[in-house]
């Protein structure tokens, strides 16, 4: 607590007549202006020390002092307007006397107020994720510790147990993994470490650290195309990541990853969005998991597409959803991001898209 003899912090801290309140700057301007120029002109005047003279003097100082007082009261009606407005939270539109500075005080509080609410509302569902996503699997783990240190468990169980509390130990890290990337790549001045880097490469990588996952879901997981761009490659690995934990939820049986001249699709052959990306891919929106009446093992906490979709923005591109119908859901025999003409019926993809705005062949 401050102390009661402390300064205080709200205090103007200006010196001389940036300590008067503008009300009082404007009327002590406005009285000058009105009594000098009439105190020279009687003081020059023959008759300047009689008794009518100094009354006369009097009476301009007291009128001028109220005329000063009314015209700033007058002038700075839109400021105490506009003060009054942001007290309540209440802005309307602008009044028509509004001047032009006090809209763009407006217009600049109400920007403001709009980031204030955002941020507000990141913060309530970061905390409902953390309690939530966070608690779940820390509960399991409780539960599962007890169950490892307390029961008889013959050894098979044993290990079984033991197999649950490392994967939901995986899903913690995971998590926190996530909500650390949100914060970091939600920043404005995310800085890059860009360098000249192979993208088809960098999908190989890729379908080789998921290969293991998508075999145990019995999803074909390759990759295709090929390019060359300026990029951070660990960070664009990340959003490729996410987009590919996300198609390997969803995939009926292919994901196919492609390097191009737009930069890296990721492309399943699963039910496609639900909702808008522009929607989706806001932090902390975690959607319900059953799409077309089918029930998807949950993610983590709705982080995977803001995340890919900031890095994207981060290097001059963005993320973009498409649904198109391709030949073949079998890539080894159909590439099913190349148009082929011959036969099998065509099957649609959900393609979600990291744009690059320089990419050589
Ligand atoms: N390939 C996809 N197919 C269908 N729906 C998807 C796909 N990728 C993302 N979504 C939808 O977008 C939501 C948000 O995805 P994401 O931001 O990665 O969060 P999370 O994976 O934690 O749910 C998912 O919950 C899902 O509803
Ligand atoms: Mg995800």
């Amino acid at each position: 607590m401050s102390s009661p003899t402390g300064p205080d912090p709200a205090a103007p801290t200006g010196s001389g007549l940036g300590r008067l309140s503008l009300r009082t700057q404007f009327t002590a301007v406005i009285f000058l202006l009105a009594f000098l120029p009439n105190l020279g002109v009687t003081l020059m005047s023959p008759l300047r020390l009689s008794l009518l003279n100094l009354l006369w003097i009097l009476l301009v100082g007291v009128l001028s002092a109220i005329m000063g007082y009314f015209l700033s009261g007058a002038l700075l009606q839109p400021v105490s307007r506009l003060e009054a407005e942001v007290k309540r939270r209440d802005f309307g539109e602008a009044h028509p006397d509004d001047p032009s500075e006090v809209r763009s005080l407006r217009a600049a509080f109400k920007g403001l107020l709009g980031r204030l609410g955002t941020e507000q509302a990141r913060r309530n569902a970061f905390m409902a994720t953390l309690v939530h996503d966070l608690k779940t699997p820390i509960i399991a783990t409780g539960h599962l510790t007890h169950a490892l240190t307390t029961l008889p468990l013959p050894d098979a169980e044993r290990r079984e147990v033991g197999a649950h509390i490392q994967a939901e130990t995986a899903r913690l890290l995971a998590l926190v993994q996530q909500m650390a990337d949100a914060h970091r790549f939600e920043r404005d001045d995310l800085t890059l470490n860009r360098q000249p880097t192979d993208l088809r490469a960098l999908l190989d990588d890729i379908v080789r650290r998921f290969a293991g996952r998508a075999e145990a879901a019995g999803l074909h997981l390759s990759a295709c195309g090929g390019g060359h761009a300026l990029t951070d490659a660990a960070v664009l690995e990340r959003a490729v990541s996410n987009l590919v934990e996300n198609a390997l939820r969803y995939a009926h049986r292919t994901v196919v990853l492609r390097a191009g001249h737009e930069g890296l699709c990721v492309a399943d052959d699963g039910p496609g969005l639900d909702l808008p990306l522009d929607k989706l891919a806001q932090p902390f929106n975690a959607q319900p998991a059953i799409i077309a009446g089918q029930q998807f093992t949950a993610g983590t906490a709705g982080l995977g597409l803001f995340i890919a979709r900031r890095i994207a923005e981060a290097h001059g591109g963005h993320l973009r959803y498409t649904r198109v119908p391709e030949v073949g859901s079998d890539p080894s025999s159909h590439p099913p991001l190349e148009h082929a003409d011959t036969e099998p019926a065509p099957v649609p993809f959900t393609k979600l898209t990291i744009t690059l705005p320089e990419v050589t062949p």
